[in-house]
């Protein structure tokens, strides 16, 4: 640590500011150091927040949004326009494509995913990104949408989320490609990192839906607005959804903050350590 740093440190001033590709350590350390009950590194002072004891509880379990018989499900527009950035929900069947979709075993499934073209997103990917991990893992997490990285390795989270997210699932003693399985709602990257649009979801439904019904996992821990709302069926902010645990066809599903937003919003980190708490205690829970 250079003398500035350290003169701003004891000061109480440092750092005063981080840089982007170093944040992510920063916060990992962070809820590292939160898991093991110990002070984080002086240098991730600038996001800390007050740890919070936290109840490694069950919650009160949701009534389920979407118990419903098993067929595929298609998104239909919600009332709003998406520049207004409002939420997006899956509802009932059926077409064609949902039907086929939903017999394929998980080798035709990839297949599929790898081939899709559904929707314009096809053009501009440079490759499909399925998922990474257990196809029987017993948690899994799902995001919005391959970034610039995803596109170009193939793999879901491998960019600044990503290292956060892997960092979050360390504090919880958890490994993508263990017992965790990663996928996202949207298989393609979105031009620009832009939101996914209603019709992008709506055809990427049925793939996720088939993924959750072949790996059948315990527990799904839904990162962010598109994964929460897709899921759920509710256009509810993410922040009134967190701290209980909401059902997808029977299975427990546990709601945070997208790890990009977390990137971008410090002080809501202490919340996603509590939701990785409730993840873990849902996890537990289910034997
Ligand atoms: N954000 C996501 O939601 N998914 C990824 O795969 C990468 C970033």
């Amino acid at each position: 640590m250079s003398r500035t740093a350290r003169v701003l440190e004891v000061l109480g001033l440092a750092p005063l500011w981080v840089r982007r590709e170093r944040l992510a350590e920063l916060q990992a350390a962070q809820l590292q150091a939160e898991a093991a009950n110990e002070p984080a590194q002086p240098e991730a002072r600038v996001e800390r927040e007050s740890a919070a004891p936290v109840a490694d509880a069950p919650a009160p379990v949701e009534r389920p949004a979407s118990q419903r018989p098993a067929p595929p499900t298609v998104v239909v527009p919600s009332p709003a326009s998406r520049a207004a950035q409002e939420p997006q929900q899956i509802v009932q069947p059926a077409d064609a494509r949902s039907a086929r979709i939903a017999g394929l075993d998980w080798d035709a499934l990839q297949a599929e995913v790898a081939e899709c073209t559904a929707c314009n997103l096809c053009h501009s990917r440079t490759q499909t990104v399925f998922g990474v991990g257990n196809p029987q893992a017993e948690i899994l997490i799902v995001g919005e949408a391959p970034g610039a990285e995803e596109d170009k390795r193939g793999e879901p989270f491998v960019g600044a989320a990503g290292k956060l997210l892997d960092n979050m699932l360390t504090a919880i003693s958890e490994k993508r490609g263990e017992r965790v399985f990663i996928a996202n709602v949207l298989k393609c990257r979105p031009p620009g990192n832009r939101n996914p649009t209603v019709e992008e979801v709506a055809k990427c439904a049925p793939l996720l839906q088939r993924q959750i019904e072949l790996i059948k996992p315990k527990v799904i821990f839904a990162s962010g607005r598109f994964a929460i709302q897709t899921l759920l069926e509710t256009d509810a902010p993410v922040g009134a959804l967190r701290g209980k645990v909401h059902q997808y066809k029977s299975i427990p599903v546990v709601v945070s903050y997208h790890p990009a937003y977390l990137l971008r919003n410090l002080p809501d980190k202490a919340k996603a350590w509590r939701d990785l708490l409730l993840l873990k205690a849902t996890f537990k829970q289910q034997g």
